[in-house]
């Protein structure tokens, strides 16, 4: 939430206080250098007691809340008909709308029983952007991803407030093209994570779904940041400026068929949920439950989580909760973009984000300009961010390299964790790095994954910058910093 303050300007400021403090460490640069050597340059495979900031990732990492840790303690252990699956059916039928969901360990177990369901050899899944395990899920069951997203959502420099949105003749052209019966659905990703954690509007959900039943095709939604998706609806979307969080998320479900999230973002705990208003969804996907995840009654969660998430659905409806980290991150993208830094804008949900092609412009994306950037960002900072660009896109089923669409380096934002001084150190870094740009070179890989290969690849920094890099750093900083 933001408050004016006397000059004007905006304060995001915390709606929460901190009453319970986890250490951490700045480990100076000849240490970070040893340790970025020894992870392959990948920031995946860092240990975090090397790591000072952890901006990796919002996913499992945000504070919960004191009301979630309560409720954890009254869970019921039970195999079966557990009562904190109860409390868990009542949340999401409170905040949700929806009847009937089957709860999973984490979002990409939920794309998984997705895609065995629905997903068959030759299906085209219409999406407004990939994500990286659902392509992953989708292509592995023989289905192809058709990504029908706007002109603008590439644009890293924009004011479009929508940019998530689907193209609604491209959706129109693809139905004509392949066929309803080609299609098993269209999924909706809120808060779109790999174009910079981008929101659709209500409008275009709408225009999608009249599209979807007039095809007769599901459309599903990714809701794993749908309060976000939600908070921006309500920031930016006219008709919805007095609407309720709470209000937004049930009109964005009433739009679709069956939703699924990671659990581990908007409701800030670890596990997932599938969830319908229509039964004949819920039982074509429940047989797999037990034999992927576990029984119906707590599938891949522990009672504890099944609690916390009760709780934590509820408290993602209010305004201060959902809009904790998207207004810490417009500030971020406002003090990087006042100091030159090119953040992608407008700014989204779940991390700022730094368009490595336009740091770094004299690195071709063969040599991994994000991958690069969010290494010399650990190197000179100790901050840990995750590369979003071609090294997340794996090769194709030739071998051959994939370019990223885009180039960026992901500065998540988990949220209630960081305040506004950690920001200020990662812009004030970012700056530092902005001005010794040429410093930093590209990558190659020396151990590459066939599948998901950001996760466990290894690297090397090409004519070994990374060493050069740190010893710049520690010219200007000392040997301490
Ligand atoms: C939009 C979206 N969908 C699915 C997933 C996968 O969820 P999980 O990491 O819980 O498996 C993520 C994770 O970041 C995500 O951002």
């Amino acid at each position: 939430m933001n408050v004016r303050l006397t000059d004007g300007r905006d304060l995001p400021i915390e709606m929460h206080k901190v009453r319970i403090v986890q250490r951490t460490r700045l480990a100076p640069a000849a240490e970070r250098l040893a340790a970025m050597q020894e992870a392959g340059y990948n920031t995946f495979l860092l240990r975090t007691r090397d790591v000072f900031i952890d901006m990796l990732t919002d996913s499992g990492t945000n504070a919960m809340s004191d009301c979630q840790l309560a409720a954890m303690m009254v869970a019921d252990d039970a195999y079966a008909g557990g009562e904190s699956y109860y409390r868990l059916a009542d949340a999401i039928r409170d905040v949700l709308g929806l009847e009937h969901f089957l709860p999973v360990h984490q979002g990409r177990a939920a794309e998984h029983l997705i895609a065995k369901t629905f997903v068959k050899p030759g299906h085209k899944v219409i999406t407004n952007y990939h994500f990286t395990t659902t392509r992953a899920h989708f292509e592995l069951m023989g289905g192809e991803v058709l990504e029908l997203y706007t002109s603008e959502a590439l644009k890293t420099d924009s004011t479009h407030p929508f940019k998530g949105n689907m193209d609604i003749n491209r959706l129109e052209a693809a139905i004509a093209e392949h066929g309803a019966e080609a299609i098993p659905f269209i999924r909706m990703e809120c808060t779109t994570n790999l174009i910079g954690g981008q929101p659709f509007s209500m409008a275009n959900l709408r225009d999608v779904s009249r599209i979807a039943r007039r095809h007769g095709i599901m459309l599903i939604l990714d809701t794993s940041l749908i309060s976000e998706n939600a908070y921006f609806i309500k920031r930016r979307e006219a008709e919805y400026f007095d609407a309720s969080i709470g209000d937004i998320v049930k009109a964005m479900l009433a739009e679709a068929d069956m939703m699924y999230m990671s659990g581990r973002k908007s409701t800030c705990v670890r596990g997932g949920i599938i969830a319908t208003n229509r039964r004949e969804i819920f039982d074509a996907i429940r047989p797999w439950l037990p034999v992927y995840e576990g029984f119906l009654t707590y599938g891949g969660m522990s009672s504890k989580e099944i609690e916390a998430m009760a709780v934590g659905l509820r408290e993602m409806t209010d305004l201060e909760v959902a809009s904790s980290s998207a207004d810490l991150i417009a500030h971020f993208v406002a003090r990087m973009v006042e100091e030159g830094i090119p953040a992608v804008t407008p700014p989204g949900g779940l991390a700022g984000h730094v368009d490595a092609s336009k740091l770094l412009p004299h690195l071709p994306q063969t040599v991994y300009p994000a991958g690069a950037l969010a290494a010399a960002v650990y190197l000179t900072s100790g901050v840990r961010t995750m590369e979003r660009g071609t090294v997340s896109t794996d090769r194709d089923v030739h071998g051959n390299e994939v370019m990223g669409d885009l180039e960026l380096a992901r500065f998540a934002v988990p949220r209630r964790v960081y305040t506004m001084s950690h920001i200020e150190y990662v812009v004030d870094r970012l700056k530092w790095l902005k001005e010794h740009a040429d410093l930093v070179g590209g990558l190659r890989f020396v151990e590459e994954p066939p599948v998901l290969r950001f996760f466990f690849g290894k690297m090397e920094d090409l004519g070994g910058w990374g060493a050069r890099l740190a010893a710049a750093f520690e010219k200007d900083f000392g040997p301490e910093a």
